[in-house]
């Protein structure tokens, strides 16, 4: 035993002494390949000869190939190795070809600096955790490295340095998913060795430099980088002609895909998944026989095209899901273009019709015909399409305070219905089209036009006249707001309250009945000087005349068009000579506000009673308008309660149209809500604003409910309520009244109508309105009572600029609730602190999202009048008293009217006897419903 194991050790020592004497093996390398192997942590599946010395053999050892008796090559592909490099790695200055991918290094990378003579290094699929700043540094031979799928530099993540340019036959870098970070190297563009540059998955930001122009490169994946990603034109690509495969996808890239996309022949595959493209899809790129062509998730825009890829998707774009798109989004497509796509209208202008979805800045009538492109402050910048011209429904062009340059294309003045053109505010320059009147041409703050004597003449003539601004005297009550009234501000101010109203769009929806005659247009009101709660107001106008036909002042009621019969209510004819008296001749100082039909004023009888008298101005009411004149009176005469202001007569003679209404003295809410300190008024105690709520939620009640036919306000709000003299409320303006065809549960499809602030988002977006919109803005006007802020109002902060959406953020929590109460509130006890939670409570369930979640008014009624009898029981509203008799000369029928004040008159209706049971009224009814068609 003792001799074996005697000749055992022998043999090793011999061979042991016969290395170190005849080794061939660079002492450097095998020091370093010594270090390696120590290294490691599972050395031996590489299956080196424990305490062999000479790597480069023969026989050289497994995975290691030697040029003389240095090392040339290492190739440990997927053997599972796991530690660190040695840090002297490029001290191996024969190291051609390294193979270290698929395994488990990590550590630190060794600086490669040096290493002149590396064409192939592979050192991806493992775990280095950084990478040193020298590595680059010399490497002049190298044509492939691969370092994708490494953590280096996690935290901050590393940029290539310039060093890399020395690598001038490098042909593959691909460095995807290694934490690549900051922009895309200007130096590789100028790579012209470089064919395969695999960048996915990395940290890039910032866009493609200019650079890469007539690149030779064969793949660019650039796809997928995290944090901003990279951003951008993209049409520097269609110069690289050489690409096959080019990966954009997951990154920011903006703009269009350029036409000149069809010069890259070879091109197999095209992704740009994801991207913020935009626009039309080149006929070059359709054409174009790829491979695969990825377009999902952009925004592009217009037809679908033909096209000629095997494998194509383009989900989740902006299409016109049609091959062909409708000429007017064809049109609005190239404005688009013209105006280089900003993105907010790229995002909204989507599908085949700009009156079916939400194209913002957009309106449209009833035809289905844009009427309104209202673009002000909205950071537009490019020049203007002569396609708009094929728009030639267009009423009112503002594209105010943008960065719009050029001139104004001359096909413009083939808009025959143009009415106004806002271009205020840009860089618009010469030549200026002739454009004929009634056009009224906005060009003030276009400097370049600033010395042109070609302006004045569009400008300065016969401009104002026409029906779009109106530039309305003030409510004589109020002073405060009034010279706020310049018409290009309103507008202006529209967008902004629009977006923070939510309502960003409107349908108008096409319905069998259009050949009606009625109102055609929804035309957005400049804000009404005699609204004291500075809302915008939504008016009706008749496209015919082009003129505006309603805007409502204290008081006054607006006109509803449409087809009725004539009413034959006798009784209710005042005559005009009547009126001229009790006004002393419709004198000034009796005027109490003014509308855009008409001025209110105030009529004294001979009695000293006072009746409110609104004058139609006979510019304004054509005799066309006969028909919708006496159609809101027959609606007036059908809805009678004491929480409804009454019509009490109407004149019509000659030009003289003239509505009569009982007189409300204290006027309307909104003054005392939110102008009471400017007008030296006494604030609204809480008890006050109780009784108001439960006044307006009774006389909603009724209309919904109680009148022989339900009916729909539309337009519930702080001005459109008055006060008697001893506060008690009464809803007013009736001229949007809507009767809901199936009951209270009907819902009708209708133009949109009403004041921002208060629409109920299910309207505001589909057009489709029930009695709960009327909730909704009923819940609008509780908050406004318990706050004494306005709906909307742009003065606030942002977060508080839509007080629905404010109110229901703090609404949930008693100290914020407290902190929201108006300040002119004195609150201190308990029970007043439990209604206001009470109301405020209602207040959130009249406004919730859907529809259905609203209760009804009877539900307001019940929660309000136990409130209101905790501060006084409530008179008995028992009496069936129909209140007015029509056939009593005028200052004994407002008597017996005011009288009967505080009785339940909910049963009147003219036609009927007293106390019947209430009929759905016959001919007016069936006529007024099927203006609506349903
Ligand atoms: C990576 O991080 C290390 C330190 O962790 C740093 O020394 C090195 O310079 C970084 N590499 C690059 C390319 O920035
Ligand atoms: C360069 O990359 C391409 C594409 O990934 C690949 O087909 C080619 O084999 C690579 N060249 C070398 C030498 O690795
Ligand atoms: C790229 O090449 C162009 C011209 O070939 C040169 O002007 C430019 O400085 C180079 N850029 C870089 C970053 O090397
Ligand atoms: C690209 O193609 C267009 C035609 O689509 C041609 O006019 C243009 O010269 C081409 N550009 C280059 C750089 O070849
Ligand atoms: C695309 O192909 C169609 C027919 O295949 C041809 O008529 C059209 O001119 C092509 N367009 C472009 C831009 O190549
Ligand atoms: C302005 O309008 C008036 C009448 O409305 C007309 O007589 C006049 O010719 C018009 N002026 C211009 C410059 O069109």
């Amino acid at each position: 035993m003792e001799a074996v194991q005697l000749m055992g050790f022998a043999l090793t020592l011999f061979i042991s002494l016969f290395s170190v004497v005849y080794s061939v093996t660079d002492p450097n390398d095998l020091a370093i390949i010594n270090e390696f192997k120590k290294g490691l942590e599972n050395s031996e599946l590489l299956e080196w000869p424990v305490n062999g010395d000479d790597p480069c053999g023969p026989p050289a050892w497994p995975h290691i190939i030697c040029t003389g008796n240095k090392i040339q090559q290492i190739q440990v592909m997927g053997l599972g190795l796991k530690g660190p490099l040695p840090q002297n790695f490029n001290k191996l200055s024969k190291l051609t070809n390294l193979g270290l991918q698929k395994n488990k290094f990590s550590g630190k990378l060794p600086s490669f600096g040096g290493l002149s003579e590396l064409r192939y290094a592979f050192l991806d699929f493992n775990m280095f955790d950084s990478i040193p700043l020298d590595f680059f540094n010399g490497l002049v031979s190298l044509e492939v490295l691969a370092l994708d799928d490494n953590p280096l530099n996690a935290t901050t993540g590393w940029g290539l340095p310039n060093e890399l340019q020395s690598s001038a036959q490098l042909t593959n870098l691909t460095l995807m998913n290694c934490n690549l970070a900051g922009s895309l190297p200007e130096f590789l563009g100028n790579m012209s060795s470089l064919d395969v540059l695999l960048l996915s998955k990395n940290r890039l930001s910032g866009t493609i430099p200019g650079t890469f122009k007539d690149s030779e490169l064969k793949m660019l994946w650039l796809n997928d980088q995290s944090g901003d990603g990279m951003s951008g034109s993209i049409d520097v690509v269609s110069t690289m002609r050489s690409l096959t495969s080019l990966w954009l996808h997951g990154n920011h890239f903006s703009g269009k895909i350029p036409k000149e996309i069809g010069n890259l022949t070879y091109l197999q595959d095209l992704n740009v998944n994801s991207n913020d493209l935009v626009g039309l899809i080149p006929e070059s790129l359709a054409n174009m026989s790829l491979g695969h062509l990825d377009l999902n998730n952009n925004h592009f825009m217009g037809p679908i095209p033909n096209f000629k890829a095997i494998n194509v998707s383009y989900q989740s774009n902006s299409f016109c899901q049609a091959k062909i798109c409708a000429p007017e989004v064809m049109a609005l497509l190239e404005f688009l273009d013209e105006l280089n796509y900003p993105s907010k209208l790229v995002e909204s202008w989507s599908g085949d019709n700009p009156c079916d979805g939400p194209w913002w800045g957009l309106s449209c009538d009833i035809n289905q015909k844009v009427i309104v492109i209202n673009l002000p402050k909205s950071n537009l910048s490019g020049t203007l399409s002569p396609s708009i011209a094929k728009l030639d429904s267009l009423t009112h062009i503002y594209l105010g305070s943008n960065n719009i340059s050029g001139s104004i294309p001359s096909s413009w003045t083939s808009l025959k219905h143009l009415v106004l053109l806002d271009l205020s505010n840009n860089h618009i320059s010469l030549p200026l089209p002739e454009f004929t009147p009634p056009l009224k041409l906005v060009l003030s703050g276009n400097s370049l036009l600033n010395s042109s004597p070609l302006i004045a003449s569009p400008l300065q003539k016969n401009s104002t006249s026409t029906s779009v601004s109106p530039s309305l005297p003030t409510n004589k009550s109020s002073s405060s707001k009034s010279n706020l009234v310049i018409f290009v501000v309103p507008i202006a101010s529209f967008a902004l309250l629009v977006s923070f109203a939510m309502l960003l769009y409107v349908y108008v929806r096409k319905r069998s009945m259009d050949r009606h005659k009625g109102p055609t247009s929804l035309v957005v009101h400049p804000r009404d000087p005699s609204d004291l709660d500075r809302m915008v107001k939504i008016a009706i106008s008749d496209e015919t005349k082009g003129s505006l036909s309603i805007l409502t002042g204290r008081g006054s009621s607006s006109i509803h068009s449409g087809k009725y019969p004539v009413m034959e209510a006798g009784n209710l004819v005042i005559s005009v000579q009547v009126l001229r008296d009790v006004t002393k001749n419709f004198a000034p100082e009796n005027e109490l506000g003014r509308g855009g039909f008409g001025v209110v004023y105030k009529g004294e009888l001979d009695d000293g009673t006072k009746i409110a008298v609104k004058r139609m101005e006979s510019g304004v009411i054509s005799s066309k308008a006969l028909d919708e004149f006496q159609s809101e009176i027959s609606v007036l005469s059908k809805v009678r309660h004491r929480n409804l202001v009454s019509l009490l007569g109407y004149s019509v003679e000659g030009n003289e149209r003239i509505l009569v209404y009982e007189h409300m003295p204290q006027g309307a809410l909104s003054t005392h809500l939110f102008n009471w300190k400017s007008l030296n008024l006494e604030p609204l105690s809480w008890k006050r604003r109780l009784n108001i709520a439960l006044d307006v939620a009774r006389g909603m009640e009724y209309l919904h409910t109680l009148a022989h036919q339900c009916f729909i306000h539309r337009d519930l709000k702080p001005s459109n309520i008055l006060l008697t003299d001893d506060f008690r409320a009464k809803v007013s303006d009736f001229g949007l009244v809507k009767p809901a065809p199936n009951g209270e549960k009907g819902s009708v499809v209708t133009k949109l109508a009403g004041t921002f602030g208060y629409l109920a988002p299910e309207y505001a977006v589909t057009g489709k309105i029930t009695t709960k919109a009327d909730v909704f803005s009923f819940g609008v006007v509780l908050m406004e009572l318990l706050t004494g802020w306005m709906a909307l109002d742009d003065d606030r902060p942002n977060e508080s600029q839509y007080l629905v959406a404010w109110f229901w953020n703090i609404k949930s929590s008693k100290e914020k609730l407290i902190a929201a109460i108006d300040p002119a509130l004195d609150v201190k006890q308990e029970s007043t602190f439990e209604s206001i939670y009470t109301v405020a409570e209602l207040a959130g369930h009249c406004t919730a999202r859907e529809p259905g979640q609203r209760p009804d008014m009877s539900h307001a009624v019940n929660v309000l009048s136990p409130l209101v009898e905790k501060w006084k029981p409530l008179e008995e509203d028992s009496d069936d008293d129909c209140g007015i008799d029509y056939s009593l000369p005028l200052n004994q029928m407002v008597k017996g009217w005011q009288e009967s004040e505080g009785k339940d008159l909910s049963c009147v209706d003219l036609e009927d006897t007293k106390g019947s049971i209430p009929s759905r009224p016959t001919g007016f009814a069936e006529s007024f419903t099927s203006v609506d068609g349903r």
